[in-house]
């Protein structure tokens, strides 16, 4: 996963990597790692409690620039003010609940609570502490105080937490939260463009379903899942609550986001239907399969001595996207399809495309030519997105995080 980078006068983008006192603070060096490996200039400002964690000598060999905790080291040069003030980009990962409480009261009483106050840029929080910690309602006013003010605070992942136990509260990947911080970057420090679908809840599907029709067997199709998962890490860049409803793809979680893992059809449907009712956009991103076995067999299907194949009674799926289209539960939300066609006999692709629009009763259709095979499984992709307002946007070949951008540009015009 590379980064764009935003050039500055030095020539690279000036990151600030905050790093306070928690557990996850070793992963914080990988996070730093694909700073510097994309041509970033990073100062790591730990806090007191992070050394205690990991060192200042590993903070300095993997930056290259030397660590300071307090506003007292060279203080002719007034780190307190000019760390903040130069840099492009304030990443603070972990952040503690200590952090987030500081943070949201303007305290500052180290270099990096200083840095935070100087700091014009944007700023990305990555919060971790157990699950008690973070659902605590401190913490919680305290993260929406600081998204209030534009802060975009990243929402931990569930899984293993320190000890034995398991919840929310885990610090995301690493490669996660750089590819958040890449995209916030390039998207620059306009504010309130910058995080756009801040307060809006978007529900994305991704991925391939696949319908079972033995212990063994199923029913599937090629999707990888690659542009639901960008669309979901460019919506978290944006400030949205973002549910992804993945279907079989082998991704890594992108950070921030509540993922629901689902199988079939049926399951995306019941799993998008639910997360839709408190929805403002829901763009079906996701492959799903249009049939599915009659019988699901419950020994594995043999194969016949006369040479013989079997032969499987299939029947319809619901067609979710039509659905979520026809009963949108919140009045003025907006719902996006995608489209992979190819042109026949009947009309073009954007012929097509412009019936399919309308027989669904989406707001947008994303529609990709797939006539050579073109984009299955690869990082790029290019589409022209359709509006039921005639409209007609060409997105020229570029990764699939800039098409995701695009897809939001125009969700976000519509809500307005
Ligand atoms: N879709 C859906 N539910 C289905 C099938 C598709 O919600 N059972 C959604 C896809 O996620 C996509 C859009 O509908 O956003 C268009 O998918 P496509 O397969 O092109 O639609 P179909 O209605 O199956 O059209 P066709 O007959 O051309 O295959």
């Amino acid at each position: 996963m590379t980064t764009p980078a935003v050039p500055t006068e030095s020539g690279r983008p000036r990151v600030v990597l905050g790093v306070s006192g928690g557990i996850a603070a070793y992963k914080a060096c990988e996070v730093l790692r694909r700073f510097t490996e994309s041509a970033h200039d990073v100062t790591v400002v730990p806090t007191a409690a992070a050394l205690e964690f990991v060192g200042a000598p590993t903070w300095a060999a993997l930056s290259g620039h030397p660590v300071s905790t307090e506003v007292w080291d060279e203080v002719h040069q007034v780190p307190h003010v000019r760390i903040g003030q130069e840099a492009d980009l304030v990443v603070v990962a972990p952040a503690t609940a200590d952090l987030l409480a500081k943070a949201a009261h303007g305290l500052a009483d180290d270099l990096l609570t200083n840095t935070l106050l100087t700091a014009r840029c944007p700023v990305v929080m990555a919060p971790a502490m157990h699950t008690e910690m973070w659902e605590h309602p401190a913490t919680q006013h305290n993260v929406a105080t600081l998204r209030e003010r534009g802060v975009l605070v990243i929402d931990p992942a569930e899984g293993r937490l320190t000890g034995a136990d398991t919840g929310r509260g885990r610090l995301p990947d690493p490669a996660e939260i750089f590819a958040v911080c890449g995209d916030v970057l390039a998207r620059g420090a306009g504010d309130g463009v910058r995080l756009d679908l801040a307060g809006r809840h978007v529900v994305v599907s991704a991925g391939g379903t696949r319908e079972r029709l033995d212990p063994v067997r199923y029913l599937g199709n090629r999707s990888s899942g690659r542009q639901g998962y960008a669309l979901a890490r460019a919506a978290v860049a944006r400030g949205a609550e973002v549910t992804l409803v993945s279907a079989n793809v082998a991704l890594p979680d992108p950070a921030g986001v509540k993922v629901v893992r689902v199988e079939s059809t049926a399951d995306m449907r019941d799993a998008v239907v639910a997360a839709a009712s408190s929805a403002d956009a829901v763009v079906m991103a996701a492959a799903p399969a249009d049939f599915r076995p009659v019988n699901l067999s419950a020994v594995k299907i043999k194969k016949d001595l006369d040479g013989s194949a079997p032969s499987i009674e299939l029947e319809q799926n619901p067609d979710i996207l039509a659905e979520i289209a026809a009963d949108r539960t919140r009045p003025g939300s907006v719902v996006v399809g995608f489209a992979a066609e190819t042109g026949d006999d009947t009309g073009s692709v954007l012929d097509l495309a412009r019936a399919k629009l309308a027989r669904k009763g989406c707001d947008l259709l994303v529609v990709n030519d797939v006539s050579e095979g073109k984009v299955f499984g690869q990082e790029h992709n290019e589409a022209v997105i359709l509006g039921s307002d005639g409209s007609a946007l060409d997105v020229p070949r570029a990764t699939k995080s800039v098409l995701a951008h695009r897809i939001w540009d125009r969700v976000a015009a519509r809500l307005g």
